[in-house]
């Protein structure tokens, strides 16, 4: 038997739909803040993720799904989706439009990480992304919207961690704390630490191995080494989120695992879920859009991961509950009644009502053993003498009840199945 690769989802019925109302939901929230959707390829340009995800992250160096197209072309599956948005924005000028631009998507991305609860190499996101917004009421505005969400899907067990990893301006003066500090170590550090020491040291502080993380705990903190401009947009970003009553905790530690961040980083974190507990990741990127050749434009935005979302609603008790089950099973005896019963589950379905009939000329006995484990709430037996007589019997599954109903009543039949 094959089986499906080692970290995918299998998403079944019975699942799905609860995926279908958590992104319903989703919707409504990004619709309630001017977000508008945007559907993006799959896959993109290697390149792409190279500059603008950066070389030195793990998901560039270690994690991408990339190969040659038959043209030789190298390709890459999306492992997140602010590249391909940027990409987008840039391709389609759509900085010269109306701005800020506020965009959504729900996507799935892939990274060939260790599969474990609440991470795989293919996974699904909502992320938002906001362009052309300079002012930390923004950066309070996007987290405000992913706090929306957690409330509208129920969700309570889930803190707001924030910090300020700087900008261009700021940041050689604390890569050179950093490497200071670090060089102390050096012999300890992972081969791959060891290379980033020389291009970006920041990215050692988001390093898997338990060693480089230990010797991370002590290194240099960024908010400590602030330009007056990053600070200020941080204390400001503070009083936003105070004025809206949005709680949240500085953790000096968050530096996020790629390499387009400047100025604000924030991640939602729930306890209820285990080791990946990060549900939500985000920040600013006000150099990356140039950087990928495009205009001056500024952006942020965030990522939450719907499989770990689907865990923590899971953990709560809060998985919202759908009804999928059908309103009406017409069981059919011979081909004559088996026609009426299709006829009648299209008049009925036009009218919104769930209806199933007999598609396989099985006995009343296995039709009705069927309808039971579909879960009608009604079912109706259809034989010659209902033809004749114009009549049937509507059986309420739940409690044996029973009424006659005229089948060619399609209307009153509908009203009949609350
Ligand atoms: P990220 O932190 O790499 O950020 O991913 C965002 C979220 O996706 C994570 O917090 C997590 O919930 C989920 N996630 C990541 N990897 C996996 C995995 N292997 N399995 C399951 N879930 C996963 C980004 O992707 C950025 N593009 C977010 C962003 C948007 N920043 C600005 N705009």
């Amino acid at each position: 038997m094959i089986q499906k690769p080692r970290g995918t989802l299998d998403i079944l019925p019975g699942e799905s739909e609860i995926w279908q109302e958590v992104e319903r939901k989703i919707k409504k929230v990004a619709s309630l803040y001017g977000f508008r959707e945007i559907r993006l390829p799959t896959f993109e340009m290697s390149e792409l993720y190279k500059r603008g995800v950066g070389e030195t992250s793990d998901v560039v160096q270690k994690e991408m799904y990339s190969f040659n197209d038959n043209d030789r072309r190298n390709i890459t599956l999306r492992p997140e989706g602010t590249a391909g948005v940027v990409r987008s924005v840039i391709e389609n000028s759509l900085g010269n439009g109306a701005l800020p631009l506020a965009l959504y998507y729900l996507i799935s991305c892939f990274r060939y990480e260790k599969p474990e609860a609440g991470r795989s190499r293919e996974f699904y996101q909502f992320g938002v992304e906001l362009f052309g917004a300079k002012d930390a009421s923004a950066d309070a505005n996007v987290i405000s919207l992913a706090a929306a969400v957690f409330r509208e899907l129920g969700l309570t067990d889930v803190h707001l961690e924030i910090n300020s990893i700087g900008c261009p301006n700021c940041r050689p003066k604390y890569h050179k704390a950093l490497r200071e500090y670090f060089e102390t170590r050096k012999d300890e550090l992972c081969p791959t630490c060891l290379e980033r020491l020389d291009k970006n040291p920041l990215r050692i502080l988001d390093c898997k191995s338990p060693i480089c993380k230990e010797i991370g705990e002590g290194a240099p903190k960024t908010v400590d080494h602030l330009c007056p401009e990053c600070e200020e947009h941080f204390n400001s970003l503070k009083k936003y989120l105070d004025a809206a009553g949005i709680e949240y905790k500085v953790n000096p530690r968050i530096v996020r695992g790629l390499d387009y961040y400047q100025k604000t980083v924030f991640e939602f974190i729930t306890d209820k879920i285990g080791a990946q507990s990060t549900i939500c990741g985000g920040g600013r990127y006000d150099g990356m859009v140039k950087e990928l050749d495009g205009p001056d434009l500024c952006g942020l935005g965030f990522a939450m991961g719907l499989t770990r979302i689907m865990l923590a609603l899971e953990a709560e008790g809060v998985l919202p509950v759908i009804d999928e089950s059908p309103d009406l099973y017409i069981a059919s005896m011979g081909d004559t009644a088996r026609a009426k019963s299709f006829e009648m589950t299209e008049a009925l379905r036009s009218l919104g009502k769930r209806a199933l009939f007999d598609q396989v000329g099985r006995s009343v006995k296995a039709q009705m053993k069927y309808a039971d484990k579909m879960g009608a709430k009604y079912s109706m037996v259809l034989g010659d003498s209902e033809l004749e007589g114009g009549k049937a019997i509507l059986k309420n599954m739940q409690n044996g009840e029973s009424c006659e109903v005229e089948i060619a009543n399609i209307s009153t039949l509908a009203e009949c199945l609350k």
